[in-house]
């Protein structure tokens, strides 16, 4: 077996692989609800007879395939969410349920694992290949979930990708360190005091309170934080009153906090409570804040990252890998690479000619240019199978 020979393996798997996505898009599933998707997986893996344990981290499941003779074990890693988003692709396979799309590719990233795990299931191996089908990313929970039920017991090295829309499918992107940023959320409630809109003077009013939280919170991405450690704040909802001469007794914000650095993560959640709470009390109004860590900076270990790009080269041509831009977007796969060395990083899933016009993840109208699933099957089982060839 050499490396570039799976490419062609793939692409005898592409007709099957692209059917198994169809299905998958057609009927989405939110996070923590990916019962049919798994059962879907589940099926699959016993027809190709790899052995699994479903119901791990919610809906996850964790397959294994292991060599006659022993050595490293390297997992493998997709995640099957879908997103509450109306899709408007206009797909002839577009999602049958109103308001959940697969709108980040997740059931692309399921297809590939499946392929990969085909591609593998006929080689020789020194070792074991451990596939992880995660639910939950999109609320950043599924990959903390499976860690606790076992899902990295004896893993020696991870590695995971995502499709990325705004690149051309046949390309690849990697990099060394930080790649993706910290997640953090944050969920605010105001508490004044209602009364008639136009006598505020006997009210509290929490809604010119929020609107000034929001401006401040902005300073401390400006005027806190170095101009060198990127910083994001978002206030992503506002919820108060219902009518134009009422004023409210309450406003809820809720929001989302990135950085690219966990030094700084950690120096966030006391910065956001400072003006979040003085500032309240300067409006004669009662704050909450909660603020929740959810996952860390994506930071891909040098050795592995390095493992991916020789892969990458030998398989498909180092000209079709670029060097991937820093990102403030976040993965719950930084987890995993808390716990083990891995890499993460990106397939293209965009169309030939001008990605850059594509719509990106998260998007109504996104599409996936399906010719990204058997390459991507074919690099999955490359990585793996080059760690644990017996040759
Ligand atoms: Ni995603």
């Amino acid at each position: 077996m050499i490396l570039s020979s799976f490419v062609q393996a793939g692409k005898q798997l592409e007709a099957e692989l692209i059917a198994f996505r169809r299905d998958l898009h057609r009927y989405p599933e939110l996070s923590l609800q990916e019962s049919e998707t798994a059962e879907k997986v589940a099926k699959r893996l016993s027809q190709l007879g790899i052995e699994f344990r479903s119901g791990i981290g919610g809906y996850g499941i964790v397959a294994e395939l292991k060599g006659e003779q022993s050595g490293p074990t390297i997992a493998l890693r997709a995640d099957m969410d879908a997103l509450p988003i109306h899709e408007e692709s206009g797909l002839e396979f577009a999602s049958t349920r109103p308001g959940i799309m697969h709108a980040c590719g997740h059931d692309a990233h399921t297809s590939i694992l499946l392929g990969a795990a085909e591609l593998l299931v006929s080689q020789k191996i020194k070792g074991t290949v451990r596939f992880l089908f995660q639910g939950a990313e999109e609320i950043n929970a599924g990959a903390k979930a499976m860690i606790e039920q076992g899902a990295l017991d004896g893993v020696d090295e991870i590695y995971g990708w995502h499709n990325l829309p705004t690149l051309s499918a046949g390309l690849t992107a990697t990099r060394y360190g930080s790649l993706m940023g910290s997640v953090d959320r944050i969920e605010i409630h105001l508490e004044g005091r209602g009364g008639h809109g136009a006598i505020p003077d006997q009210s509290i009013d929490p809604v010119v309170c929020a609107s000034n939280i929001v401006m401040a919170l902005q300073s401390i991405v400006s005027r806190e934080v170095s101009p060198f450690d990127p910083v994001v704040v978002t206030i992503g909802s506002i919820k108060s009153g219902e009518a134009n001469n009422v004023i409210p007794h309450y406003a809820k914000m809720t929001g989302t906090i990135r950085t690219f650095d966990a030094k700084v993560q950690k120096q966030m959640p006391e910065r956001i409570e400072r003006i979040v709470k003085q500032i309240a009390e300067g409006y004669k109004c009662k704050a909450e804040l909660k603020y929740i860590e959810q996952t860390p900076v994506l930071i891909n270990h040098e050795d592995c990252n390095r493992h991916v790009e020789q892969v990458i080269d030998y398989t498909i041509g180092a000209e079709r890998r670029i060097e991937a831009p820093p990102t403030l977007a976040g993965e719950d796969f930084s987890v995993y690479l808390q716990h083990v060395p891995g890499c993460f990083f990106w397939i293209g899933s965009g169309p030939t000619i001008d990605a850059s016009s594509a719509y990106g993840l998260h998007h109504p109208r996104y599409e996936l240019n399906e010719d990204c699933i058997s390459l991507g099957a074919s690099l999955l089982a490359a990585i793996a199978w080059q760690k644990l060839a017996t040759e």
